[in-house]
């Protein structure tokens, strides 16, 4: 399958095809898309579509085996379209971006902006005033909590987050906690390993001032209901600010129908560059936000002792930003917005059904969080235990077979002791695995666990 999503953008990956083909390429990925959108979502395998958009998949690894990548949480594959894209860049238009009159800069600058318009579509923003870049989705919740927290949080006021919470969603409040003396609360689990909604409503009270959760768990792969809570969290005059990394991959995200008043997200994970993340917020938050970092291309005058600040977004984008992983991350977004968020999705759930069949048929294996069956919107992943073995050594003999899974504790401790468990093997899919796939990381995994206890 070739996704294009644009004559534009086609143009522009592309410059040598002529308008012609350009359009013949749009043409192509419309007509895959009307082919798409004719049968059931469920029912189309878009590993078989989008493979040959991907290479690497299909290297041999070490035997004579093929390469099996299921670490998707971890860090996507990307398409050759967002490898074009970045070569493009750097072979056409490279130049520093709001600065120079000449025509290299006026084009790398358009496609730096242009990229911002295709995150704020993607995430159903108001305008792309309210997309800043940043280097990852820890560095947009370290932006918010150096700037809105410290201006706004006083000792005893609250910050809720939850035990499931990636260390890039605790760590910045426990250091915003020792500079303002605010509190931070921690909702628990469900026996299932969902959020605790009983826990979480009785930990919101009159001085909770910020609410932060994770949308998507990348350790439980429980999917949290935002759109339920927001409501809750405004009434109790709090904020709301979802870390979106483990869901804008996976399915349709968008911050209206969440409610939510900060959102973040980070590239790599969805199929683009790494370096390269976004914070969206409601604009008059940004506007009253002091700026995060200082230096150029944030300020409008400087003067020896005092500044004044650009507009937004620019206000929180100090020094020359990483401009070719931005418009990488533009044509992620597009070959993601070709195939169709809720066919990825659909497609991931029946993947996730026939990895929890054959993971829930093996002796002695536990994964973490909901079953499909308990939560039929879960995340395409699964955290497990396997009773007596040591998740390292499960994950190193697998990589000998050419499968390539994560073991420790996800940048999730907490949520690792809470189950009194020091880490997990992890395997996370995404649109590009295929069911073949999964049987086949099964059979190794049995084998594996085979071998490993005859020799423990
Ligand atoms: N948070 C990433 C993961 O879950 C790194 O693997």
């Amino acid at each position: 399958m070739t996704i294009a999503p644009s004559a534009t953008d086609v143009a522009a990956i592309t410059p040598d095809l002529t308008e012609t083909a350009a359009a013949a390429a749009v043409a192509t990925a419309d007509m895959a898309t009307a082919e798409m959108a004719s049968s059931d979502a469920s029912e189309v395998d878009l590993a078989a579509l989008t493979r040959p958009d991907f290479p690497l998949l299909s290297q041999i690894a070490c035997l004579g085996q093929p390469l099996i990548y299921l670490d998707y949480a971890a860090t996507s594959q990307k398409p050759r379209q967002v490898l074009e894209a970045l070569q493009h860049y750097y072979g056409h238009d490279n130049a520093n971006v709001h600065r120079g009159a000449h025509q290299l800069s006026a084009r790398a600058t358009e496609g730096f902006e242009h990229a911002r318009d295709k995150v704020a579509t993607f995430v159903g923003a108001f305008s792309a005033r309210e997309i800043v870049y940043t280097r990852n989705a820890s560095e947009a919740i370290n932006l918010v909590a150096r700037t809105w927290g410290e201006a706004n949080l006083r000792p005893g006021d609250e910050v809720l987050l939850s035990v499931m919470e990636h260390h890039s969603n605790l760590v910045p409040w426990q250091l915003l906690a020792a500079r303002t003396g605010c509190v931070l609360r921690h909702a628990g689990l469900t026996d299932s390993g969902e959020l605790d909604l009983a826990d979480w409503r009785s930990k919101l009270t009159e001085r909770t001032r910020l609410v932060s959760l994770v949308h998507v768990s990348n350790t439980l792969g429980c999917l949290n209901p935002i759109a339920e809570l927001a409501p809750l969290v405004h009434a109790a005059g709090a904020l709301l600010l979802v870390d979106a990394c483990q869901s804008l991959p996976h399915q349709r995200v968008n911050v209206a129908e969440l409610g939510c008043d900060f959102l973040v997200g980070s590239s790599h994970k969805f199929c683009g560059p790494t370096g390269m993340g976004f914070l969206w917020a409601r604009e008059a938050l940004l506007e009253a936000m002091p700026p995060f970092l200082g230096g150029g291309e944030m300020i409008q005058d400087v003067g020896l002792d005092t500044s004044t600040w650009a507009d937004l977004p620019h206000k929180f984008e100090a020094g020359t930003p990483a401009i070719g992983e931005a418009i990488g991350m533009g044509a992620a977004i597009d070959y993601l917005q070709a195939i169709g968020m809720d066919r990825i999705h659909a497609w991931e759930q029946r993947l996730t059904r026939q990895l929890f069949a054959r993971l829930q048929a093996i002796e002695g294996l536990t994964i973490l969080g909901p079953t499909p069956e308990q939560q039929p919107d879960r995340a395409a992943l699964a955290a497990f235990s396997v009773e007596g073995l040591h998740a390292n050594d499960i994950a190193a003999l697998l990589d000998s077979a050419g499968i390539c899974i994560r073991s420790g504790h996800h940048c999730t401790q907490p949520l690792h002791r809470h189950y009194g468990l020091s880490g997990t093997a992890r395997a996370s899919l995404g649109f590009t695995t295929t069911l073949e796939e999964i049987d086949r990381f099964a059979e190794e995994l049995e084998s594996t666990i085979g071998f490993l206890r005859e020799h423990s």
